[in-house]
């Protein structure tokens, strides 16, 4: 479905299921030539419950098909967050030679008549021999449980460790704030390789963890580790939020360096997003192009439930690639657009790019026609120069009165996103107004790449290793894009591709 004055908020270029609840983006695999994202997903409801693997496939991380959904939930059994791995040797024995399976670990959430006591978790495995379509149960799950079993034991994530010849799992004991790795070599037996916890933000409960093996850009062929966290509440921007810690793997054991001590200022830990709407994003198992490709949720827990859309509710974030740069004296990942994603993005603006440079000094200025499309990618350069602020006014009224705020504010070095003014926001108490952070300016100047849509803005920074995800509700007649600036004049560079 396409926006409409009925269904205004409806994205065009995120994922979002036609009808009902989606969360966490689940399963995601790249195969011939096609991308499957699987995620959390009620079929018979526009609320978290029953929950179950939707599915949807694309070519371009753009255009997305919905397919059936691929793993339904039961009365004995929810399908809670998981990964899919290639099992191309087909160690498992779950396929053949010529037609190796793919294979999902994923999290048994027990209800009534389980294989386990209600409320118990553990981690389970489905198997498919037609390519995602139609998934198998394996026989003897769970595959791994803890013991004495545990009620918060969850979100598997599984990479291959190549010095090893095995596979790694990550997954958490939620409420207890630790990750447990494992290890196996048929994704079948699990074996305990060790525990990560005692650092960084303990806020709630630590969610949807991942081991990611990277290149430090030029840095030569070193290479790093990246554990990625989800933690809820306990998020920099308020509720749910992605930490992230980089460091070494031996094959046993990961060790975060730089790890912020439990307790902490927040901004001391390391944040993949800033924003109040990025969580439980993993990456695309077996995506081409040498960087980590991940999906995110839209979401917060803390009003998740409560955003006013319907009959949908809930949308993935942009695929973003990762980068790990050594950013004053420590490593840092810098996000972007997945370069994949940012071809279909171009195309559907039918490859034209409108420009405008302008002065503003104290006020607003409205850029004009070619800005007024509900869903846009815009290349932004601010040169604040004597402004004590200045940035852009999205989704705005013709006056500025309403809009979404995308600005610098010199004296602090902060990139701000006020949504405080962007349309529906009294839907829930904890939907927070500001989010912000710290990047310094280059040579005077800001450069911005900000993908707007019908329900949401995410802000990435080219240069810094900043970047800023918010759903917003805007009214459907605020179409403008306007510039401004306040206490003193600035210049401001936009170029777009629209729809
Ligand atoms: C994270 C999460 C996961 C869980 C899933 C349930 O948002 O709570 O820990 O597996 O959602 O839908």
């Amino acid at each position: 479905a396409a926006p409409s004055a009925q269904d205004p908020w409806r994205p065009a270029v995120h994922l979002t299921a036609e009808r009902n609840w989606i969360n966490d983006p689940n399963g995601l695999v790249y195969e011939n030539g096609t991308y499957h994202a699987f995620y959390q997903h009620n079929p018979h409801g526009n609320f978290w419950g029953n929950m179950s693997w939707g599915h949807s496939t694309s070519t371009d991380l753009i255009h997305w098909t919905q397919q059936p959904v691929a793993m339904e939930a039961s009365e004995a059994e929810e399908i809670f967050s998981g990964a899919i791995v290639l099992d191309k040797e087909n160690a498992s024995g779950l396929g053949t030679a010529g037609n190796p399976p793919m294979v999902a670990l994923y999290t048994s959430a027990y209800g009534k008549g389980g294989a386990r006591p209600a409320g118990v978790q553990a981690q389970s495995l489905a198997y498919s021999l037609d390519h995602g379509k139609t998934w198998q149960k394996y026989k003897g799950n769970p595959v791994l449980d803890l013991a004495p079993s545990n009620n918060n034991f969850r979100d598997p994530k599984v990479t291959w460790y190549e010095p090893g010849g095995y596979w790694v799992m990550t997954t958490v004991v939620a409420d207890a704030q630790v990750v447990k790795l494992f290890k196996s070599t048929d994704l079948l037996h699990w074996d305990h390789l060790s525990d990560f916890s005692g650092v960084g933000a303990q806020g709630g409960l630590w969610e949807v963890p991942e081991l990611l093996q990277m290149d430090v850009a030029g840095g030569n062929g070193l290479k790093k580790w990246v554990m990625l966290l989800s933690i809820n509440p306990g998020g920099i921007a308020g509720g749910s939020g992605m930490q992230y810690f980089v460091g070494d793997f031996d094959g046993r054991t990961f060790t975060a360096e730089n790890a912020a001590k439990p307790g902490a200022p927040l901004t001391d830990s390391q944040w993949l997003d800033y924003g109040a709407d990025y969580y439980a994003a993993n990456s695309i198992s077996g995506a081409p192009g040498g960087k980590p490709v991940l999906l995110g949720w839209m979401g917060n827990w803390d009003y998740a439930q409560d955003v006013p859309t319907t009959p949908w509710r809930g949308a993935m974030a942009v695929p973003r690639e990762l980068e790990l740069l050594r950013d004053g004296g420590r490593y840092a990942l810098r996000s972007g657009i997945a370069a994949a994603a940012s071809g279909a993005l171009g195309e559907a603006a039918g490859g034209e790019v409108r420009r405008r440079n302008l002065t503003v000094d104290g006020g607003a200025e409205p850029l004009g026609g070619d800005f007024t499309a509900r869903s846009q990618l815009l290349d932004v350069e601010l040169e604040p120069g004597e402004a004590a602020e200045t940035g852009l006014v999205l989704r705005s009224s013709a006056d500025g009165s309403s809009g979404l705020r995308v600005s610098y504010e010199r004296a602090t070095g902060t990139l701000k996103v006020d949504r405080s003014r962007a349309g529906t926001g009294n839907f829930s108490r904890l939907f927070s107004p500001y989010h912000q952070a710290k990047v310094p300016l280059r040579d005077g100047k800001l450069r911005l790449r900000i993908l707007l849509d019908s329900s949401s803005v995410e802000v990435f920074t080219p240069d810094s290793t900043v970047a800023i995800t918010d759903t917003f509700f805007p009214a459907w007649d605020d179409t403008e894009t306007l510039a401004f600036s306040r206490g003193g004049a600035a210049e401001v560079r936009v170029s777009s591709a629209a729809p």
